[in-house]
């Protein structure tokens, strides 16, 4: 089988310049079109990109034009689709309107998309107003008949939410229903999953699937005290390869100075990622 490989970008939490966002100041949109460039000048020659979510930071229709237009800025450059799923700082209806250009709608936004024989499944694991993250039945029901005819590379399933345990984060960041997940995912030809949210690096195997968690381009975090929580202006993607043997997941971190944005209770972490 010829490797198939790709980007796994995350928590991009962009503004757009116009909008007054709580990470507005930090202009997080520069760090993905120089995630973009980064990816090209290092000819690491993806087939697609995939963003998992926490597009946006406080997701208005502007923020998701201005998202749009950094999206297929970064397509351009590389020659490739960009893939998006949403997270929680997401926001369904402004989302179609300002990123799809379509109607206005709390319609789920989840997909299926074959790329040179890989077939790539993005999930909508947002619940509207919440922290947590959950597949619905609908969702799941939608995937079983979509998993029964297995894809020519296998398939790569991207959400928001992870399905592992992440040391030292509560537990409400793990997908609420990760076991109905799960099952629909065991026995089917899914070689790797690919999720976000917690800002940290976090590789595993959840029922025996490769299950990745990355930090992202926005901020990455770490509990810094039993209390605190602590923001990190770290900037990194991955590059992930799929091949006969199995999957491969290579972090690349951009250079930077890795100072402290912010420091907060832990209490409040829901609020900020
Ligand atoms: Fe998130
Ligand atoms: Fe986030």
């Amino acid at each position: 089988m010829e490797p198939i490989k790709f980007i796994h970008l995350t928590d991009t939490h962009m503004n757009a310049p116009q909008t007054e966002g709580h990470f507005a100041p930090f202009k997080l949109a520069d760090k993905v079109k120089q995630v973009f460039r980064h990816v090209q000048q290092y000819r690491h020659n993806p087939s697609f990109v995939i963003i998992t979510g926490d597009l946006s930071h406080e997701g208005n229709t502007e923020d998701y034009e201005y998202i749009r237009s950094v999206v297929d800025e970064g397509a351009a450059l590389l020659g490739v689709p960009v893939y998006v799923v949403l997270g929680n700082h997401d926001h369904r209806a402004p989302f179609r309107e300002g990123f799809l250009h379509e109607e206005p709608s709390e319609q789920a936004y989840y997909y299926s998309h074959n790329i040179q024989g890989l077939r790539l499944i993005g999930l909508n694991s947002q619940v509207a107003g919440q922290h947590h993250g959950m597949i619905d039945e609908e969702q799941l029901q939608w995937l079983r008949d979509e998993l029964s005819v297995p894809a020519e590379k296998g398939t790569i399933v991207a959400l928001h939410h992870p399905l592992l345990e992440i040391n030292g984060m509560p537990s409400e960041h793990v997908l609420s229903n990760r076991e109905a997940l799960g099952d629909v995912l065991q026995g089917t030809d899914v070689v790797g999953i690919v999720a976000g949210h917690v800002h940290m690096h976090n590789v595993g195997t959840y029922k025996g699937i490769c299950s990745v968690a990355a930090t992202g381009t926005a901020f990455g975090g770490a509990l810094a005290d039993e209390e605190h929580y602590s923001m990190v202006d770290v900037c990194s993607y991955n590059v992930v390869s799929v091949l006969s043997e199995g999957v491969t997941v290579q972090t690349v971190v951009m250079p930077g100075l890795q100072e402290e944005y912010v420091r907060f209770p832990v209490a409040l972490l829901a609020a900020q990622h």
